[in-house]
């Protein structure tokens, strides 16, 4: 995450083109420091021009000891060589124009790419066992996308490095439910191919207030067919080397993206909901699943929009899959909302039933499942089959 340090309320704004919407403003010296020492994944300090060069030398002088990894960069009305010097000197990355928003975008992403670099060298980064959790349905419009969108927003909130990577390849819509305007794709890593490395991969991310990376579709629906899938594959094997949950969103079929995401998952969120091609679709889903070799404990059924009145019921569900559903989330009009406002319910909305759901399945299905910690009152076990036992 960004501070801008900025006297003028309006700084977010002017600056959002190269800051991007991850970013926090705070108008003084010390509320920056305060800041900087409660959460350690602020990554760089963005100090507005008519902060005094004093105080601003003064932090990046505190900072490039305590925090050698953290990037500051000095905006100025004007360039003059005595305040270069004294900024460059006390440990300020770079000094940009503040009317310059091509060099600030520039300074920004040569200065993540250090910080990369420097928490690479300080073991904080790399080397990590990530895991893969793929969302998929094969029919469309039944929560996918929701479904994963919240879950590596809640996982990423509670503090887990969280890369959400959007498989949908022609029509996804990842970054415009969380309101990210990416600078990159994942068109962007085909160029890296062969030699993808977590700099590279962290100059394609985008991240969102929570703190979670997404890796967005392409922009534009032609470029679906110039990412081959044996670039997914060594994305996906990059990021979870660098990220504790690599979270896959998909398309409603089965292209070779979401076969080179199922084969390297360890958890797949099979998505069904009350109707019946939807059901029939996901028994093929699980039949693929079977002939891909994928063991059947490495996936679990959520059923979406669980309380809706249709006629089916969650138990028929489960006894046409032949498998009982996992977590159950339930029907809200919050949710559009929360999507047409471009917000995750997880964060916006925690308390209704449906973020409560989210998180128990984060919690059970995920964190429970590899090791991790559990939230305090999450339930062990919400399956419709296992309590009936
Ligand atoms: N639990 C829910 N309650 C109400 N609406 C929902 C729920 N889950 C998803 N939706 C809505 O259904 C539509 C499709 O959801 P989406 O997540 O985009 O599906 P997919 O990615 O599978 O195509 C969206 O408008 C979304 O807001
Ligand atoms: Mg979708």
């Amino acid at each position: 995450m960004t501070i801008l340090w900025d006297l003028d309320p309006n700084a977010v704004e002017t600056y959002r083109f190269a800051l991007g919407n991850d970013v926090q403003q705070l108008d003084a010296g010390a509320r920056v420091s305060r800041a900087l020492e409660e959460r350690p994944d602020h990554t760089l300090v963005v100090i507005g021009p008519d902060v005094p060069l004093d105080a601003a030398c003064e932090l990046a002088e505190r900072e490039r000891v305590d925090r050698p990894e953290l990037g500051v960069i000095l905006l100025r009305h004007r360039l003059d060589v005595t305040a270069l010097g004294q900024a460059l000197r006390s440990g300020v990355r770079e000094v940009v124009q503040g009317d310059d928003q091509p060099a600030l975008a520039d300074a920004v992403r040569r200065s993540m790419q250090l910080t990369v670099q420097l928490a690479g060298h300080h073991g904080v980064h790399g080397g990590r066992d990530g895991k893969v959790v793929t969302v998929f349905s094969a029919k469309g419009g039944v929560g996918k996308t929701t479904v994963s969108t919240n879950v590596a927003v809640a996982l990423a909130s509670e503090g887990a490095k969280t890369l959400l990577v959007d498989l949908d390849l022609m029509f996804g819509d990842v970054a415009i439910s969380l309101q990210l305007v990416p600078q990159s794709t994942i068109r962007d890593v085909v160029s890296m191919s062969g030699h993808l490395d977590e700099q590279g991969l962290a100059s394609v991310v985008s991240t969102h207030s929570s703190g979670l990376d997404v890796l967005a579709a392409p922009a534009d629906p032609a470029d679906a067919d110039r990412v081959p899938s044996h670039v997914v594959i060594e994305l996906l094997r990059v990021a979870r080397s660098q990220y504790d949950f690599v979270v896959v969103d998909t398309p409603p079929s089965f292209t070779e993206h979401v076969l080179a995401a199922f084969d390297l998952s360890d958890v797949t969120l099979l998505i069904a909901t009350l109707d019946v091609p939807a059901v029939k679709n996901l028994r093929i889903a699980i039949n693929t699943l079977d002939t891909l070799g994928a063991p059947s404990e490495a996936r679990c059924i959520v059923l979406n929009r669980s309380d809706a009145k249709v006629g089916l019921k969650p138990g028929d569900v489960e006894t046409a899959l032949k498998q009982s559903i996992s977590a159950n989330i339930p029907n809200s009009l919050s949710v559009p909302a929360s999507v047409n406002r471009g917000v995750a319910i997880v964060l916006d909305e925690p308390r209704s039933p449906v973020s409560i759901a989210i998180r128990e399945l984060v919690d059970v299905e995920i964190r429970q499942r590899f090791g991790g910690p559990v939230r305090n009152g999450a339930k062990r076990s919400f399956s419709l089959l296992r309590s009936k036992k």
